[in-house]
C-alpha cells in the first residue's frame, strides 16, 4: 500500500519528500483554505517537491463547471489528478474526463454503492473517508473491505484510496482491508515510526554501547 500526505502545506510536504516514503499528495478546498495561499501557487509549488500523484479538488456544482476548473487545475502539471465530489454531477465530470485520459479521485465515499458507481465512471481513485465514517458509528474499515471485494469481483481497475485517516491503526487496517492507496495527515504519518518497545530498546543499546568506551567512528 502506498503512502500518501494529506495536506497543502509547503512546508509539511517538503519534509516527508525527503524521507522517500510519501509518493503522493492530496488536498482539498479546506486544506487549501488553511494554507491562506494562492491555490494555483501552493499546487505548483507541491508538483515540484513530490513527483506522484498531486490531488486538487473542483469546488463548482455542476459538471460542465466542473470540467472548465479540472483544464485549469490540469494546466499546472500533468501530475494533477481532478478530484471530484461522489455526486451525480461529480460522476459525470468523472466519466468526461477519463475519457480524455485524465486521471481522477472521486472524493467524500460514504458507502460500497457509492464506490461501484466511482468505478462504472471509470475513476482513477476512489476516496473512502474512514475517520468521518467512524464518526457516525459505522466501521471506515469494513467499507474498505467491502469497496475490495466488489472491485476485485468486477474487475474494476479504480484504486482505493483511504483517506479521513486518524490512527496508526486505520492504516495497517486499511492495508489489509485492501487499500492501494493511504493518505494521511503529517501528525499520523509521524505516528507511524513510533512505538515504546523501540524507545526502550534504543535506550538500553545507548546505556550498553557507552559503557564500551568505544566509537564506530
Ligand atoms: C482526502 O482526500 C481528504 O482530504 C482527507 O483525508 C479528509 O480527512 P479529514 O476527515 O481528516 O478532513
Amino acid at each position: 500500500m502506498d503512502l500518501f500526505i494529506d495536506s497543502a502545506s509547503t512546508h509539511e510536504i517538503s519534509a516527508w519528500a525527503e524521507t522517500g516514503l510519501v509518493t503522493g499528495v492530496t488536498t482539498n478546498p479546506s486544506l487549501l483554505a488553511k494554507s491562506g495561499r494562492p491555490v494555483h501557487e501552493v499546487l505548483k509549488e507541491i508538483c515540484a517537491l513530490i513527483d506522484g500523484p498531486i490531488s486538487a479538488e473542483v469546488t463548482a456544482s455542476d459538471w460542465g463547471t466542473m470540467l472548465r476548473e479540472a483544464e485549469v487545475l490540469r494546466a499546472i502539471h500533468d501530475n494533477i489528478v481532478i478530484k471530484v465530489p461522489l455526486t451525480k454531477d461529480g460522476l459525470k465530470a468523472c466519466y468526461h474526463l477519463v475519457r480524455r485520459e485524465i486521471p481522477v479521485n472521486v472524493t467524500l465515499c460514504f458507502s460500497a454503492a457509492q464506490a461501484l458507481m466511482a468505478a462504472q465512471a471509470g475513476a482513477t481513485f476512489i476516496s473512502p473517508f474512514l475517520g468521518r465514517l467512524d464518526d457516525t458509528g459505522v466501521s471506515g474499515i469494513n467499507l474498505v473491505r467491502d469497496i475490495a471485494e466488489i472491485y476485485q469481483k468486477g474487475e474494476y481497475g479504480t484504486a482505493i484510496l483511504a483517506a479521513s485517516i486518524r490512527s496508526a491503526a486505520h492504516v495497517e487496517e486499511a492495508a489489509k482491508a485492501g487499500a492501494h492507496v493511504a493518505t494521511l495527515p503529517a501528525k499520523i504519518l509521524e505516528a507511524l515510526y513510533h512505538h515504546p518497545l523501540t524507545d526502550k530498546g534504543l535506550e538500553i543499546f545507548e546505556a550498553d554501547w557507552k559503557q564500551t568506551g568505544q566509537s564506530i567512528l
